[in-house]
């Protein structure tokens, strides 16, 4: 225990935490045959939640990546962090650094400090990037373009399902449509919104599938939905890469749970 802040997660977290462990502990062979292996992470929040239905604490998810690096001793050769939350940037850092990690941190809404991150990577590197927003108005479209442009580049990106669900409504009215317009641009032309909502939902997730595949990459046909207690879906972990072998690896590892996948 620190005195360093914690965040506050629910216990699905944990089952976000293990896809990420398996996909670095599967990676790792890849991983071992270049020299810079950067662990990129807009969202990084403080490094350590605390599970509010059981008190337990637990690592975040830079820490969870450090650890599972660690384990198959090939660690990143950097960990390239941010959040817009700056005291917890902070904390992950320092976490970071007593590990004895590599750590650059930058402070800054992802779309802003992207471009500094895509600086400081090696083209010629394996990188792979976590992107875990909270909602769907948290991760426009530029900041995946941008970090899917090096060649490997291994994405595991947390679609907020929910927040769809919750605010389809306000996103498809005027006030609210420049979120999704960030989120899946050119949505409108591709979306029939007079058609019932769970469809709507699922045309906007494909177009935005359609956005990965123009950037070369692919999203991996196996996202892992994952549900709360009560079966509502809260979110998918869609992995997104450009090469056979990355997919073929989180395929593998993909399912830690009995719970139905796909959209
Ligand atoms: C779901 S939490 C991340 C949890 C972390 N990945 C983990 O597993 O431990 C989302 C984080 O995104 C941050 N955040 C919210 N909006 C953001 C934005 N536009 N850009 C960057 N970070 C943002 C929040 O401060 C919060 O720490």
């Amino acid at each position: 225990m620190d005195a360093l802040p914690v965040s506050e997660v629910h216990e699905w977290a944990l089952e976000k935490h293990e896809r990420l462990r398996r996909y670095i502990d599967a990676a790792h062979g890849a991983r071992g045959k270049f020299s810079s292996r950067c662990y990129v992470d807009l969202y990084s929040g403080p490094g350590r939640a605390l599970v509010v239905e059981t008190g337990q604490e637990i690592d975040g998810s830079p820490l969870v990546a450090f650890d599972a690096a660690a384990r198959q001793g090939d660690q990143f050769t950097e960990f390239l962090i941010a959040d817009i939350n700056e005291d917890y940037v902070r904390a992950a850092e320092r976490r970071l650094t007593e590990k004895g990690a590599k750590v650059r941190a930058f402070v800054g809404p992802a779309h802003r400090v992207v471009e500094g991150i895509a600086a400081a990577l090696d083209p010629r590197g394996l990188h792979l990037a976590f992107l875990d927003p909270y909602n769907l108005g948290d991760l426009p479209f530029s900041v995946i373009r941008r970090l899917a442009s090096f060649k490997h580049m291994d994405l595991l990106i947390h679609v907020s399902s929910m927040d769809l669900k919750r605010e389809l409504h306000h996103y498809l009215q005027p006030e609210g449509r420049k979120a999704l317009d960030e989120f899946a641009p050119g949505w409108r032309e591709h979306v029939d919104t007079k058609q019932r909502q769970d469809l709507i939902r699922r045309q906007i997730y494909e177009h935005w599938c359609g956005l990965l595949k123009g950037l070369g990459t692919s999203a991996s046909d196996r996202v892992e939905a994952v549900d709360n207690s009560k079966h509502a879906n809260l979110y998918w972990l869609v992995f997104v890469a450009r090469h056979r072998l990355a997919h073929k690896l989180w395929e593998a590892v993909a399912n830690v749970s009995p719970q139905r996948r796909l959209i």
